[in-house]
C-alpha cells in the first residue's frame, strides 16, 4: 500500500483490517516476483524497471477489498493470485503506454521503452499480458476471465482511440470522457468485479461494486491528468506536462479553452504537441490555475467520487467498505 494511502486510512480502519491488507500485499509481491521471472534478459529488465520501481498496487488492493467487503472469509490466496494477474496486466499496459507516449520516466525510474527500446518493450509487455491471463485461468473462474479480458480489450481500444485523436486541440469533453471510460475506468471496474466474483456476491452487490470501480476509475484518470500539469515529478515519478507536449487533450485543457481570448487560443493551439518550451508550459499552467480550469476538472473528479460513494451504500457496512470509501477520496487527492 502506498504510504500516502496508509496515512489516509490508518485512523478510520481497525488494525486487524490493516494487518489483513498488509499480509495480502506481502503475498502479492511474492507471486509477482515468481510470475515475472524470465530467462530472457530483456523481459527481466522491463519487469525489473516496472516492478521494483514500486507503484501503488491499487488494482490488486481493490480486488482484495471488494472481496472482503462482501465476504470477510473469502479465499485470500485466490485474491492474491488474481491480484497479481491484474497488476501484471496493469504493468504491461504501462510499458506499452510509455512506448505510445514516448515517456522517459515512470515510477521514478527510466521507462522500459527509454531503456530497452520500443520493440523489446512491446514484446515484454505481451509476455506479461499472456502470463497474467494464464495466472487468471489458474484462479479458475470463467466469469473473472470474461470480465477482465473484456476490460483489457476496452483498454486497448481506449489507447488506440486516444492515439487517433492525438493532436486534436479541439477534442470535446464527450469524446474525451469516452476514451477515459475505455482506457482506465473499465479495468478498475473489472478489478472490483473480480473481488465481487471471488466473494460470491449476488448480482446487485456486484453491480454496486462495478459502479464504484467505474466511477473511481474515471476520477482516477481525471486526477492523473491534473497531476500531469500541476503535480510534482518527484512525487508522481513521471515527467510533467507530457499530455500537452504530446498533443493529448485532457480535461484541464478542455476546461481552459473557454476562458482564453482569441489570441491566447491561437498561441496555445500552435504550441499543442508542437515543441512547447518549459517556460510556455509554465504560462499555460498559470492560466489553468488562475482561470479555474484546474478547479473545474477537480470538481468533475469529485462528482465521480460522490457517485462512487453512492454505489458503495448498496453493500453492507463494514470496515472494508470504510476502507473502500477512503480509497475513493485518496484517488482524487493523491499526489503520486
Ligand atoms: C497509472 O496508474 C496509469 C493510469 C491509469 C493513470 P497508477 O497511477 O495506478 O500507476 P502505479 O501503478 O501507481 O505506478
Ligand atoms: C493511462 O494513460 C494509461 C493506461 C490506462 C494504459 P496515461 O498515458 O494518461 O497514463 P500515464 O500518465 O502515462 O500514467
Ligand atoms: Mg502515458
Ligand atoms: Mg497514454
Amino acid at each position: 500500500m502506498s504510504a500516502e494511502l496508509f496515512a489516509r486510512v490508518k485512523d478510520s480502519v481497525p488494525d486487524e483490517v490493516l494487518a489483513d491488507m498488509a499480509m495480502g500485499a506481502v503475498r502479492l509481491e511474492e507471486i509477482l516476483k515468481e510470475e515475472t521471472a524470465s530467462d530472457s534478459e530483456l523481459v527481466q529488465e522491463a519487469c525489473r524497471l516496472t516492478l521494483n520501481a514500486g507503484g501503488k498496487r491499487l488494482r490488486p488492493m481493490l480486488a482484495l477489498l471488494a472481496m472482503l467487503a462482501i465476504n470477510p472469509n473469502g479465499d485470500k490466496e485466490k485474491a492474491a493470485k488474481a491480484g497479481a494477474a491484474l497488476e501484471m496486466i496493469h504493468m504491461a499496459t504501462l510499458i506499452h503506454d510509455d512506448v505510445i507516449d514516448e515517456a522517459d520516466t515512470r515510477r521514478g525510474q527510466p521507462t522500459a521503452s527509454a531503456t530497452i527500446g520500443s520493440t523489446a518493450s512491446i514484446l515484454a509487455g505481451d509476455v506479461l499480458l499472456s502470463r497474467a491471463m494464464r495466472l487468471l485461468a489458474e484462479v479458475g473462474s470463467i466469469e473473472i476471465i470474461l470480465a477482465v479480458s473484456r476490460s483489457v480489450a476496452e483498454m486497448a481500444e481506449g489507447e488506440v482511440q486516444e492515439v487517433a485523436v492525438r493532436g486534436q486541440f479541439d477534442l470535446d469533453e464527450e469524446g474525451h470522457l469516452r476514451i477515459l471510460h475505455l482506457k482506465t475506468a473499465s479495468f478498475i471496474e473489472a478489478c472490483c468485479i473480480t473481488g465481487a466474483i471471488l466473494a460470491g456476491a449476488d448480482s446487485s452487490q456486484t453491480a454496486c461494486l462495478a459502479r464504484y470501480g467505474r466511477e473511481i476509475g474515471l476520477a482516477f484518470q481525471i486526477a492523473d491528468d491534473l497531476l500531469d500539469y500541476r503535480g510534482s515529478s518527484k512525487k508522481t515519478g513521471k515527467s510533467r506536462a507530457t499530455d500537452f507536449r504530446e498533443g493529448c487533450a485532457t480535461l484541464p485543457l478542455i476546461r481552459l479553452k473557454s476562458t482564453l481570448t482569441e489570441e491566447e487560443l491561437t498561441f496555445a493551439r500552435g504550441k499543442f504537441g508542437n515543441g512547447v518550451t518549459d517556460a510556455e508550459i509554465e504560462m499555460i499552467c498559470g492560466w489553468m490555475e488562475d482561470r479555474g480550469a484546474y478547479n473545474a476538472a477537480a470538481e468533475d473528479a469529485e462528482a465521480c467520487i460522490e457517485r462512487a460513494m453512492d454505489a458503495l451504500s448498496g453493500i453492507p457496512e463494514s470496515p472494508f467498505r470504510t476502507f473502500l470509501s477512503s480509497v475513493s477520496s485518496f484517488v482524487v487527492t493523491r499526489e503520486s
